[in-house]
């Protein structure tokens, strides 16, 4: 066999430990694949002193500073497993490519900052910008699309990418508890953080779909041009009502190639039922790839965790070990197209509208009214029950399900509804996405 791969590991935490895992478990099979022993060489987290798992890393390189082995002669691969987008991360990759070390990574706030720049200076060099764990942790969707299906232009890619919000989303819808509720239980479970904005505000998503839609697509990867909505707002009600009407609600980044220009968008939405999204339930998660030539193809699997995380770095490893170095976004990253966002259209699928109804005669025909001078035409109403007369202003629910409408119209159109007084409350209006 010819000379080993040396690997240098920043970041010992639950995805580096789990990379050594494997290694200590397949270390012959990897090297079969690989074509060459891959051993790790060097690594670097805060605290040399915490143990790390059932790894004896004594005989290894030890830096302190992850820029310091960045540069290290002893490696050939820095793999970066810290996370953020800026600070030690981002100096160590790219101290890394400076110093000609191909690059791995799973950090995708990162790349939704700067992964254009960081694959131009990688390509720039002949070197390997690889993060297949970086979008839906073991799902090799990244392959997928820079590899697999470079013979179809898709128009759209869609999926769960979070799976904290696709527990929070299932428990709620399962067992019939409040979105506070469930989150309390998956901060104990360790499923979300002591601080879950991130997850539950759809930036974690966004930050997947950015680089989704700049492999789909072939753009410059555009974190802020993604409109982001998360799952705090969801009700109960609204879950009931979805299953009612035949839909579960899932957070789902959606980006939407128009041929003149891009949507990209994270919120909750509703999604039929019986289709592979709205069954794919708890911590999993699922893309959708919608091909020109290959059609639909959908990719479902665990998005995090040690193992399936770290089953990620492997492909890239041995994807490196075999001399298999791609542009990091698909096509070379100096000929990635500026991106360019598509001009307000009719959100195709519809939305859900929640409303409840003040006691007021007439409020059905003024809101009626109202949709119809706003060209927005209802597939559906579903009216519960009558107003609670003991409340203290007695309402009734009514749900709307409209045809593909413009978001402004709609917006608009629920703000005079809401102004009117023929609401006792904040509409509530969810997008829905057709499979
Ligand atoms: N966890 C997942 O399921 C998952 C899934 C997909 C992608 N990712 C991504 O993978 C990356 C790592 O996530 P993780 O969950 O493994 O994180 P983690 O468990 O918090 O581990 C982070 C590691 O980085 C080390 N570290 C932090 N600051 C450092 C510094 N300044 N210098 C050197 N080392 C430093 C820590 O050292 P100490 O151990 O000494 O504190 C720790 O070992 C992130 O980008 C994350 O978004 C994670």
């Amino acid at each position: 066999m010819t000379n080993a791969l040396r690997l240098g590991i920043a970041g010992l935490g639950t995805v580096g430990t789990g990379v050594l895992d494997i290694l200590a478990a397949h270390g012959d099979l990897v090297a079969a694949r690989a074509g060459k022993p891959v051993t790790v060489t060097a690594v670097s987290a805060r605290n040399k002193s915490k143990p790390r798992g059932k790894h004896d890393l004594s005989g290894l390189e030890w830096h302190d500073d992850p820029v310091a082995l960045a540069k290290s002669a002893g490696i050939d691969v820095f793999i970066e497993l810290i996370g953020g987008d800026s600070g030690p991360a981002k100096d160590a990759v790219e101290a890394a490519i400076a110093s000609g070390k191909h690059v791995i990574t799973a950090n995708k706030a990162l790349l939704a900052h700067h992964g254009a720049t960081l694959a131009r200076a990688a390509e720039a060099k002949g070197l390997a910008l690889n993060f297949e764990a970086a979008v839906a942790g073991g799902i090799p969707v990244i392959k997928a699309l820079r590899e697999g299906l470079v013979g179809n232009a898709p128009k759209r890619v869609f999926g769960i990418m979070n799976g904290t919000c696709n527990y929070i989303l299932t428990k709620m819808g399962m067992e019939g508890r409040s979105f506070a509720d469930v989150l309390k239980e998956a901060q104990a479970l360790g499923y979300a953080e002591a601080d879950p904005t991130f997850d539950v505000g759809g930036f974690d998503t966004a930050h997947k779909l950015a680089v989704l839609t700049s492999l789909a697509f072939g753009t410059e990867v555009n974190l802020p041009a993604i409109k982001i909505e998360g799952i705090e707002n969801v009700a109960l009600a609204d879950i009931r009502n979805a299953a009612e009407l035949g839909y579960k609600i899932k957070l789902l980044g959606v980006a939407v190639n128009y041929g003149s220009g891009i949507e990209q968008r994270v919120h909750p939405t509703l999604i039929q039922r019986g289709s592979p999204v709205s069954e794919t339930d708890d911590v999993f998660n699922a893309i959708v790839v919608k091909g020109d030539f290959v059609g639909d193809l959908v990719l479902e699997g665990r998005g995090a965790g040690a193992h399936p995380t770290a089953s990620a770095v492997l492909s890239d490893i041995v994807d490196i070990a075999r001399g298999n170095i791609r542009p990091a976004f698909g096509v070379p990253a100096t000929a990635l197209k500026k991106y360019k966002d598509s001009s307000p259209r009719a959100h195709e699928g519809g939305f859900y509208v929640a409303l409840e109804l003040a006691d007021k005669p007439g409020a059905v025909a003024a809101i009626a009214t109202i949709l119809g001078d706003a060209k927005i035409s209802i597939e559906s109403i579903v009216q519960r029950g009558k107003a609670d007369p003991t409340a203290e202003r007695a309402t009734a629910p009514f749900i709307l399900i409209t045809h593909d409408t413009l978001e402004e119209s709609l917006k608009q159109a629920m703000a005079k509804i809401e102004k009117d007084g023929h609401v006792a409350s904040k509409p509530r209006v969810i997008r829905i996405e057709r499979f």
